[in-house]
C-alpha cells in the first residue's frame, strides 16, 4: 500500500514504501526528502536499485570526487528497454557514446570546452535582447486568449522560449520548435521515466526520429562554420583525430535536451511559484534583481533537475555507509537544497537569503552545468516579461490540482493556468 502522504508518526517504515515515481512522492517530495536526510542519508531504494544520497554535504562530496564517483551511468535508461524497443532505436543507429554528462574519459574537457564557448557569460549577455524579443512574441497569444476568454496557460510559453533561444544560439535551422520539443520530452520520458511497454515503443519511435534528424544534420555538412554543429565537425580529440559522427550526435542529443526541456521546466515552476506567492507577481515586474533572486530560490527549493546519477569506481563510503564498486547512486539535488544544515528555514522562499547561490541545482565540479548562466537568464527574463505583459492575472482556481511531470530526474508543472484578476487590488 502506498500512503497518501508521508506521515512522520507512522509506526511502519514509511521509507520502505517510498516510490520515486508514485504520486505521493511526485506531488509532495519534501516530507520524504526530510526523512531520508535525517534517518537514512544513504538509502538503498529497492524499487530502482539506486542508493539515494540526500544530505547537502554528501551530494557535494560525491560530485567533487568524479574519479571515485563516475558519471558513466548519467544517461542510462532507468526502466530497462526491452528488445522490441531496443530494435526501434538500433534501426535508427541510436547509441549514447560517452560525450558530456556521461563521459569520465580524457576526451571530456575538450568536448566540454566546445559547449562552454557557446554559452559563456558574454554570449548569454548578448542574447538578452533575443530572449526578450522571443518572450514578447510568445506572450501575444496568451494576451489575446485572456482578452477573449479571461483565462490562459503559460506552459507553452515556458517550453517554447528556451527551444527558440537554443536554436538561435546554436544556429539550428529548418526544424519546427514543436517537433524539437516533442522529441526532447520523449527522450526524457524514455530514459528517465517508468513507461509501460506500449508507451516505450511510441517514445522510441520519436527518439529514433530525433536521432536520425541529428545524424543527417551532422553528416550533411551544410551547417554554418560558426554554428555548434560546424564547430563539432572541426573538433579534434586529444589524439588529434576528428570527432566521430556518433559522439558528435551524442553531444547534440544531450545539449538539445539539456538546453531546452530543463529550462522550460524551470520557467514553468518559476512562474507558478511567483503566481502562488502573495504579492510577488507585481513586484517581480518592477523591482530590480528580484526576478533573478526568485529564480535562484526556485532552483534551491524546487529545481527542475531533481536528481542526478553517479556510479562508484571502487568500494567506498559515504556518511559511514559502505558502498561496493559499481554501486549506482541517485544524488537528491532537490533534497540537498532543503537541507537545514545549509539553508535555515528551507521551506521559506526567501529571495534575500545570504547563501542564495550555494544550491547544487546545476551540480558542481568537473561536470557542472555549462548552461547555468543561460538557464538563469532565460528564467528571469521570462518571469519579468510575463509579469509586465500580464499585470492583471492571477493563478487560476484549482491550480493546486495541476498535473506534474514526475520522472526520475525531472519534475515540473505541466500547466501554468492563469485567469484575469477582476478585483481592483492588484
Ligand atoms: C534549469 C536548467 C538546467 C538545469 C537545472 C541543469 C542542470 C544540470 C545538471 C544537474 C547537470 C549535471 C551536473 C553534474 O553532473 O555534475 C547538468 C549538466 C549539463 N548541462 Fe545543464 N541544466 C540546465 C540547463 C542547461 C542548459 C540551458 C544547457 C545548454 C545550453 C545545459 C547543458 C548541460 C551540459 C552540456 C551538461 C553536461 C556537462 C558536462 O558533463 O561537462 N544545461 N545540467
Amino acid at each position: 500500500m502506498i500512503p497518501a502522504a508521508l506521515d512522520a508518526t507512522d509506526p511502519r517504515d514509511p521509507l520502505g514504501l517510498l516510490d520515486l515515481f508514485g504520486a505521493p512522492f511526485v506531488q509532495d517530495p519534501y516530507p520524504w526528502l526530510d526523512r531520508l536526510r535525517s534517518e537514512s542519508p544513504v538509502h538503498h531504494d529497492p524499487g530502482t536499485g539506486l542508493w539515494l544520497v540526500s544530505r547537502y554535504a554528501d551530494v557535494r562530496h560525491v560530485l567533487m570526487h568524479p574519479d571515485t564517483f563516475l558519471p558513466d551511468n548519467a544517461q542510462n535508461a532507468v526502466t530497462p528497454l526491452p528488445v522490441p524497443v531496443l530494435r526501434i532505436l538500433v534501426r535508427a543507429g541510436f547509441t549514447l557514446p560517452p560525450a558530456l554528462a556521461n563521459n569520465g574519459s580524457p576526451s571530456h574537457p575538450g568536448l566540454r570546452r566546445l559547449v562552454t564557448r557557446f554559452f559563456n557569460a558574454g554570449r548569454v549577455a548578448a542574447a538578452v535582447p533575443v530572449i526578450e524579443r522571443i518572450a514578447d512574441e510568445l506572450l501575444q497569444p496568451v494576451l489575446s486568449g485572456l482578452d477573449s476568454t479571461g483565462d490562459g496557460d503559460l506552459a507553452s510559453f515556458a517550453q517554447t522560449l528556451p527551444c527558440r533561444v537554443l536554436m538561435e544560439l546554436l544556429g539550428v535551422r529548418g526544424i519546427d520548435p514543436d517537433t524539437l520539443i516533442r522529441w526532447s520530452d520523449a527522450s526524457l520520458e524514455l530514459f528517465w521515466g517508468r513507461p509501460a511497454l506500449e508507451r516505450q515503443r511510441e517514445l522510441a519511435v520519436l527518439v529514433a526520429d530525433f536521432h536520425r534528424w541529428l545524424t543527417e544534420t551532422v553528416r550533411g555538412g551544410s551547417a554554418p562554420a560558426d554554428s555548434f554543429i560546424g564547430a563539432l565537425a572541426r573538433h579534434r580529440l586529444p589524439d588529434g583525430s576528428l570527432l566521430d559522427v556518433e559522439t558528435a550526435v551524442g553531444m547534440c542529443f544531450f545539449v538539445f535536451i539539456a538546453g531546452q526541456s530543463t529550462t522550460g521546466q524551470l520557467i514553468a515552476t518559476v512562474l507558478s511559484r511567483a503566481l502562488a506567492e502573495p504579492g510577488m507577481w507585481p513586484r517581480v515586474a518592477g523591482e530590480a534583481g528580484l526576478a533573478e533572486a526568485w529564480v535562484e530560490e526556485v532552483l534551491r527549493r524546487e529545481p527542475p533537475v531533481t536528481t542526478w546519477r553517479r556510479v562508484t569506481a571502487r568500494a567506498t563510503e559515504v556518511s559511514g555507509v559502505h558502498l561496493p564498486a559499481g554501486a549506482e547512486l541517485l544524488l537528491m539535488l532537490m533534497g540537498s537544497g532543503s537541507d537545514p544544515e545549509v539553508f535555515p528555514a528551507p521551506e521559506r522562499m526567501c529571495p534575500h537569503r545570504e547563501n542564495i547561490r550555494h544550491h547544487l541545482a546545476f551540480g558542481v565540479g568537473r561536470h557542472r552545468c555549462p548552461g547555468a548562466s543561460l538557464a538563469r537568464t532565460e528564467a528571469a527574463v521570462a518571469l519579468r516579461t510575463a509579469a509586465r505583459h500580464l499585470p492583471r492575472v492571477r493563478q487560476a482556481a484549482g491550480s493546486s490540482e495541476t498535473p506534474l511531470l514526475g520522472l526520475l530526474s525531472f519534475r515540473a508543472p505541466l500547466r501554468v493556468a492563469v485567469e484575469q484578476n477582476t478585483t481592483t487590488d492588484v
